[in-house]
């Protein structure tokens, strides 16, 4: 009989790549929490709709993307494809939106996307993702983009490039539109893709999203979004700048920048790596100060980020391996109680490790201790049994000592500190 295989673009993760995801959720959480970010978890599914009206009708996401289902009671459910429009909707319907504070939350976990499975793209993919609420200040602008940047750096995953751009608001967009349309029709039509046609007459905007290479040539002479910013939005992005600037922090303008979701307004913004591929950018955002109107709740601002941790997975070292601290061996099975109270004694006081959990020759469980990788093996054989002792060997240097079992103090200061 044929064994079940996983699903194109799903992953197991497992081995060394576990402790790199545990390492940047570690450091995700310190950094964050010097911010005063809380933790949320939404659930992996909501309602289509919720998706359908956040990341837009046109937007590549919710046109080809989304895994969406019938559940039982007739509902059109979907995967969550990206986070903000989740905790937005979490946002509403505890009330935080009427609070009057600024609300600081993140999140942790998968994700879903029916994209074409490459490296550093995958079907179920993590996000580390973040959302301010509440504020439109400039500073928060900057805030955000400070800790996204201490969090990468504190990674150590070399050479990053922040892009930034700001693509107006309800006041300057239609502006900017109209210079876009204009710009379309002198362009001949027949040099272009039949989704960008589709994407002219439905959202002009995610034209710029399209990842042809012949309509990124001919988009790339597009009108650029500062010529029609209005005052507001001008000295906005300016400020942000300004703010980015005495941090130190270098950006580049890519006026092309409006990220692949419709609810972005003013600020957006993109950190790529040059050492992943294709598939470059590792983390974006922006603000969307309009999108918890358009999914009932107040008019509030709102920024937020998300990075992808398979493309951080990609950048980072594999870090030291922990070896156990001990492998306890006990070949006889009579003893064998005995040395699992003695086991779970050490676990008690920190001490990692594990024993031989079936009986065995003395040579068979010596090679289970060298492959445990563990920095001592403890001996617990009929002469430890009968002295109430346990001996002790160095695995590195093949050392052995033979200590009283009730001078627990000293066991445990052995193997800690024995070089
Ligand atoms: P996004 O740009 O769609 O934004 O995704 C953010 C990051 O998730 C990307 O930069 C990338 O690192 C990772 N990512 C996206 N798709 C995949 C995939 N198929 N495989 C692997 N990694 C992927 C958002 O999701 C917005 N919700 C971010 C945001 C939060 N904006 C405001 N708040």
């Amino acid at each position: 009989m044929d064994a079940f295989r996983k699903i194109t673009g799903f992953n197991d993760i497992y081995g060394e790549k576990i402790k790199i995801y545990t390492e940047m959720e570690t450091i995700a959480r310190e950094i964050f929490a010097r911010y005063v970010y809380r933790e949320i978890r939404t659930p992996i599914v909501e309602f289509t709709g919720l998706f359908q009206r956040s990341i837009g009708d046109s937007t590549d996401v919710v046109q080809k993307e989304m895994y969406t289902f019938k559940d039982k009671s007739e509902h059109f459910i979907t995967l969550r494809p990206e986070a903000t429009a989740g905790i937005m909707r979490a946002v509403i319907e505890n009330g935080w939106d009427k609070s009057g504070q600024i609300e600081k939350l993140f999140t942790i976990g998968p994700m879903f996307r029916y994209e074409r499975p490459q490296k550093g793209r995958l079907r179920q993919f993590h996000q580390i993702n973040c959302e301010c609420v509440g504020s439109s200040s400039p500073l928060i602008d900057g805030e955000i983009i400070c800790m996204l940047l201490s969090f990468l750096n504190e990674l150590k995953i070399g050479e990053l490039k922040l892009k930034i751009n700001s693509l107006g608001c309800k006041q300057c967009r239609p502006l900017y539109m109209n210079n876009l349309k204009s710009f379309f029709e002198k362009i001949d039509q027949d040099e272009i893709c039949e989704d960008c046609k589709k994407r002219i007459e439905i959202n002009p905007l995610r034209v710029l999203d399209c990842k042809q290479d012949k309509c990124r040539k001919i988009f790339s002479e597009v009108p650029e979004f500062k010529e029609s910013l209005c005052v507001e939005c001008n000295n906005h992005f300016n400020e942000v700048l300004e703010i980015l600037e005495k941090q130190h922090i270098q950006y580049e303008i890519d006026s092309h920048l409006v990220r692949g979701l419709d609810y972005y307004m003013r600020t957006t913004f993109e950190v790529v790596s040059e050492n992943i591929g294709s598939q470059t950018a590792v983390a974006g955002g922006g603000r969307y100060d309009g999108l918890v109107s358009t999914l009932g709740g107040r008019d509030i601002p709102g920024i937020g980020f998300a990075c992808g941790m398979e493309r951080l997975c990609l950048l980072m070292g594999i870090p030291d391996k922990k070896r156990p601290d001990f492998y306890l061996l006990c070949p006889d099975e009579k003893y064998m109680i005995e040395a699992f109270s003695f086991l779970e004694t050490l676990r008690k006081h920190n001490l990692t490790g594990e024993m031989n959990y079936r009986s065995g020759s003395f040579k068979s469980l010596m090679r289970q201790a060298s492959k445990s990788e563990a920095r001592f093996c403890l001996i617990l054989g009929e002469n430890e049994i009968n002295e109430e002792s346990i001996s002790i060997k160095n695995m590195e240097t093949s050392t052995q000592e033979n200590l009283k079992r009730k001078n627990l103090e000293e066991i445990i200061s052995k193997v800690k500190n024995w070089e």
